[in-house]
């Protein structure tokens, strides 16, 4: 049974990569995962391809030893995993709650690990591992410094990550697009100090990012930019000096 794997399926991202799955030819079944177990209901019924609904939290240990032993039950082949499950908060280091750092590294970082490490067994020559990173990712974020961070580790774990698993056929790409029109924001801003980050311009669809970051996964890409900007920022952050690149951030960031 060849299968694909989506975190973070009941919403925004996850949602539009779940769709376009479900439309392509090479996987057989999907499993959905996230905590919002009706959110994931509706969508099972809306899609064509049969759905594994896993309501899960990710920053759980006992949802991974779930995951675990439901690979090793079903013993599938992984033809796609998306992590997409992920979050961010506006606010300064000293804004953020414990609980808000701690919660954003678990799920960010160590969950989006932890599942793609339970996968890899079960993939094969042809398989894709999209990593949703963001151009975030791409230099430090004053006023958005803790995700950025989380988002700078995942790209740097799946640029990585393809070169170990190149021999075997298997494809990572680390997706990095600007500001998504998903409930992102809203998580976001439900913070202690939401205007850290004031405006939020040229939002992408959804849509457009799954679709062209599928793309760049099936031609062997490792980052998917997703848009001019987000390559703009890519190529703007190896060559400016960080420190104005976090300058120039802080100065729009506030206006
Ligand atoms: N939107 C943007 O501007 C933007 C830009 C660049 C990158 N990204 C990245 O794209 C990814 C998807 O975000 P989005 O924009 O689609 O936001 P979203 O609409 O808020 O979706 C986030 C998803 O993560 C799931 N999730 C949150 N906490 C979870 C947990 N503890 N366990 C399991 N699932 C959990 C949510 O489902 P439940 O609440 O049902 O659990 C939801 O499905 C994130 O990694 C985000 O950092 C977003």
């Amino acid at each position: 049974m060849r299968v694909g794997i989506v975190t973070g399926a009941s919403s925004g991202l996850g949602r539009a990569y779940a769709k376009r799955l479900d439309k392509s030819g090479e996987v057989e079944e999907l499993w959905l995962i996230a905590r919002r177990e009706e959110r994931l209901t509706q969508l099972a019924d809306s899609l064509e391809k049969p759905c594994r609904i896993l309501a899960l939290d990710l920053t759980g240990e006992e949802s991974m030893t779930l995951l675990r032993d439901l690979l090793e039950e079903e013993r599938p082949l992984v033809q796609y995993l998306v992590c997409a499950a992920g979050f961010g908060k506006f606010g300064r280091a000293e804004d953020l709650t414990g609980e808000e750092t701690g919660d954003m590294i678990e799920l960010n970082c160590h969950a989006a690990v932890e599942v793609t490490r339970l996968c890899i067994p079960w993939m094969r020559r042809g398989s894709h591992i999209l990593e949703i990173a963001s151009c975030a990712g791409f230099q430090p974020l004053p006023g958005l410094n803790l995700y950025a961070a989380t988002k700078a580790f995942l790209l740097h774990y799946a640029r990585a990550l393809g070169v170990e698993l190149k021999g075997r056929g298997i494809t990572v790409t680390a997706v990095c697009p600007t500001w998504v029109k998903t409930e992102f924001m809203a998580v976001a801003r439900d913070t202690a100090n939401p205007e850290a980050v004031r405006h939020t311009p040229f939002a992408m669809r959804p849509e457009a990012v799954s679709a062209w970051s599928l793309t760049v996964s099936r031609r062997g890409g490792a980052v998917a930019a997703c848009n001019p900007a987000s390559a703009l920022l890519r190529v703007g952050s190896k060559v400016l000096p960080t420190a104005a690149v976090m300058a120039l951030w802080d100065r729009l960031r506030s206006m």
